[in-house]
């Protein structure tokens, strides 16, 4: 090849790299020169079949021309790959102005009172209670009988329960009106009657459960409707007093309240399956229009509660000179409306999306005494 063929075909070459657009073109014009089988190689290739003093001659200029090819894609790639980034620059824009999609997971509500039942597990749990549950159609035997209501309580009036149809047997079963019967189910499951089959967990003295769940009165008012939440709490061993109902009711009202210090008062009352039976009022203050628990002079209603009548305990298969204990009672979804100020009632149970985004709680918020309970 002579002088002005290299030269000719070095030009073609620098301005085809010139002329190039993209990486891919230049990594084909790379293989077409400095691959194997390309242009350039193939040039030096030639060297060996040449004389020693031509060889010596154009030996320096192809490398020449391979090393300043070589150069120039280089350069080229480097252009081309800041072209690449200005022109990605010039069409990817953010508009920080756009409002942000929530996230998968912070979409959706847990309903305050799904909230409230596991506060409530949360703390009692950190006291070393378990969580038991029963049916919501109860029979007439555990919802009253075992309980220790005589037979013509008025709590067993048509006006106050929903009973269902009798069956062939005659057997009357109902909605039950509160979560004491599951009480009974507890201590027969620790006394392993065979009655309490369906409890799965292993329940034996000394017992600590709570009881949350659905309960149901023919009732509907501002406060009240036909379906409504109770979480009842069962200590029985061999030593419990009235002054472990106090100190657990005080831990417990504290932590839910999430206030340091809290007064509350015991007031006689009558419940048939606790002897003696009692209500307890909180510490609240009413002024300024808004209810401040844990402050003030003013008494709250908040739960029943008594020391587990003899009666219930052997109905349950227990010997009351062996075993005693306490139990309370209260209202999940008014736990709820005092917590976090709801006025009525009846929107928990309407279904509207604008409240629920309003007053629910984000999924993974889940409550902890360690991490917080609503924060
Ligand atoms: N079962 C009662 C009710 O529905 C509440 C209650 C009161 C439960 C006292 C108890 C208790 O366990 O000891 O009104």
């Amino acid at each position: 090849m002579s002088d002005i063929n290299l030269e000719q075909l070095g030009e073609q070459i620098l301005s085809d790299i010139k002329a190039v657009k993209d990486k891919n073109a230049l990594e084909q014009l790379r293989v077409g020169t400095l691959g194997k089988k390309g242009s350039v190689s193939a040039l030096l290739s030639t060297l060996g079949k040449m004389s020693p003093d031509e060889r010596k001659i154009m030996g320096p200029k192809i490398n020449a021309l391979k090393q300043q090819v070589a150069k120039e894609i280089e350069t080229r790639q480097t252009e081309l790959k800041a072209i690449e980034l200005e022109l990605r620059l010039k069409s990817e824009k953010i508009d920080i102005s756009l409002p942000l999609q929530p996230a998968p997971t912070s979409t959706g509500r847990i309903h305050p009172v799904s909230q409230v039942i596991d506060e409530i597990s949360a703390i009692f749990s950190g006291m070393g209670f378990s969580i038991a549950e029963g049916p919501d159609i109860e029979t007439d035997e555990l919802n009253f009988t075992a309980l220790n209501f005589p037979p013509d309580h008025p709590a067993r009036e048509m006006h106050d329960t929903f009973f269902f149809e009798p069956d062939e047997n005659g057997e009357r079963k109902l909605l039950r009106t509160h979560t004491s019967p599951v009480q009974i189910r507890t201590m027969r499951k620790a006394n392993k009657k065979p009655e309490a089959d369906w409890i799965t967990s292993t329940i034996e003295p000394p017992i600590r459960v709570i009881m949350p769940g659905r309960t149901y009165r023919c009732d509907s008012d501002q406060t009240h409707t036909p379906m409504f939440h109770q979480v009842e709490g069962l200590v029985i061993d061999k030593v419990t007093h009235i002054g472990h109902l106090r100190w657990v009711l005080e831990e417990f009202l504290k932590s839910f309240f999430e206030v340091d210090n809290i007064k509350i008062r015991f007031r006689p009352s009558f419940f048939p399956f606790t002897e003696p039976s009692m209500e307890v009022d909180v510490q609240c203050d009413r002024s300024g229009g808004e209810m401040k628990i844990g402050q003030g002079t003013d008494w709250l209603e908040i739960l029943g509660c008594g020391m587990v009548h003899p009666n219930v305990l052997r109905n349950a298969g227990l010997d009351p000179d062996v075993y005693q204990g306490f139990a309370f009672g209260m209202g999940i979804d008014r736990l709820a409306m005092l917590k976090y100020g709801m006025a009525d009632l009846r929107a928990f149970f309407d279904a509207d999306v604008r409240w629920i985004e309003h007053y629910g709680f984000r999924p993974l918020d889940m409550p902890t005494l360690f991490g917080g309970l609503s924060s």
